[in-house]
């Protein structure tokens, strides 16, 4: 993509509350030589909370920043939207992405994941292909327009042993979340295909940093540990995942939008392979380190380790993941520049100073049980 132009452009990215998103936004404005505007498209689900944000909305909120809360299953919102700030690149976050969550209750997951990628990208499709401007969105060489769509490499099933996912491994998902996933990631591939659409997807590994919400395992061992609660490990805390600290995956999305081919996809891994209770381990190392558990009155004289449960597996639990990213490092130079140790320091040392953020997601999320459960009588 032409430099000036990227660097110049309206960026829409939906599901910028999120964890994923909201990072990315402040990588965007903090790390880059981007100098354009962002658009923060979000429907502010129990996973969004604009406490994400806030350092972002006061520095650039009256000139670069713009907040809008929707849905992407909306398509005349979405449509408007794209329409009134003249944006010509998106950044797809937005999604359902517990996979706990799904096992409990996959229309959700259904809904926004796959409805709603496919209602914006016709929204897209209305509004830049039957453009004037159509050549110019379906140049696969330099193209000024540019969907970019974020997805998992939960899509690639389960690995047993050994091996590794590359682009061309087949499509195997196993949960309703990665099934939503890989559903996706088919229908923006159609669309490059078929109506010259210029997109490109990324397949990244687990993340992990700062604003990552409670409920997903590296934050909710910090949170528990320091409350003194359980650290509950499913199965026999085997399975492996491949983490990656979620700075170096803005900077992924970032290299794609400005060296990525259309209709190419990219793997994005940490090339760091864990055993979940080899995770487990090094945050409570990491706190007794940061947080003496006998300093800490929540603990009542035992470690941190102590707290440690082994609890009933999820079911279909995928046994191991572990990416390829030789084809991102090799075409657009892109690898991690964080290692397990440091990006686990970095994020256990900002859960410990952003206490405040804690407590109002907390709140966030009991408010908003609280109306539903409310509307259910
Ligand atoms: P998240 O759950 O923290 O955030 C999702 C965001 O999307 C929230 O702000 C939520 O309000 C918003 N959203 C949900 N439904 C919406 C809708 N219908 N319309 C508009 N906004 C909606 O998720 P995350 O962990 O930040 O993940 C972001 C993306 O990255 C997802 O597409 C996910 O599949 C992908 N991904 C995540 C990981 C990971 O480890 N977290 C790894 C690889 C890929
Ligand atoms: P999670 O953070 O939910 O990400 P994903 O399921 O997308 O990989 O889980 C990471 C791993 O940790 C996964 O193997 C499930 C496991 N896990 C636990 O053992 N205990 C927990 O409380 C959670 C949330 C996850």
């Amino acid at each position: 993509m032409k430099k000036s132009k990227l660097e110049r452009a309206v960026i829409f990215v939906t599901g910028g509350a999120g964890f994923i998103g909201s990072n990315f936004i402040r990588y965007m404005f903090k790390n880059t030589a981007f100098k354009g505007k962002i658009i923060n498209y979000d429907k502010l689900t129990y996973a969004g909370n604009l406490a994400n944000l806030e350092d972002v909305a006061q520095k650039y909120g009256k000139t670069r920043y713009v907040f809008v809360k929707g849905d992407i299953c909306d398509y005349k919102k979405v449509f408007h939207t794209l329409k009134k700030h003249a944006v010509t690149i998106i950044v797809h976050f937005a999604a359902e992405s517990h996979v706990d969550r799904s096992i409990c209750g996959p229309k959700d997951f259904i809904e926004t994941n796959v409805h709603g990628t496919f209602t914006l990208l016709e929204a897209v499709r209305a509004l830049w292909l039957c453009s004037p401007d159509k050549r110019q969105a379906t140049d696969n060489k330099q193209s000024y327009y540019r969907f970019h769509h974020v997805s998992t490499d939960e899509v690639y099933g389960s690995l047993g042993g050994t091996g590794s996912f590359s682009e061309t491994t087949p499509y195997d998902p196993r949960s309703p979340y990665s099934a939503s996933k890989a559903a996706s990631d088919h229908i923006v591939r159609a669309y490059f295909h078929t109506y010259g659409l210029a997109v490109t997807i990324s397949n990244c590994s687990n993340n992990y940093g700062p604003y990552h919400y409670p409920e997903k395992l590296i934050p909710l061992l910090i949170l528990n540990a320091l409350e003194g609660k359980s650290l509950p490990v499913y199965g026999d805390g085997k399975n492996v995942r491949d983490w990656l600290y979620v700075e170096d995956h803005c900077c992924a999305v970032w290299e794609i939008l400005r060296k990525g081919r259309p209709g190419e996809t990219y793997n994005v891994g940490g090339n760091c392979e864990m055993k979940n209770m080899d995770v487990v381990h090094a945050v409570c190392r990491r706190l007794e380190l940061a947080r003496p558990a006998a300093a800490n009155p929540a603990l009542k004289g035992r470690k941190y380790a102590d707290l440690v449960t082994f609890v009933k597996d999820r079911p279909g639990h995928d046994r191991r993941y572990a990416i390829n990213a030789s084809k991102i490092k090799r075409e657009l130079g892109w690898k991690p520049a964080h290692d397990f140790e440091g990006g686990l320091k970095a994020a256990v040392q900002w859960y410990l100073e952003n206490g405040g953020w804690v407590k109002k997601i907390k709140d966030a999320s009991y408010a908003l049980w609280l109306k539903k459960n409310y509307r259910r009588r």
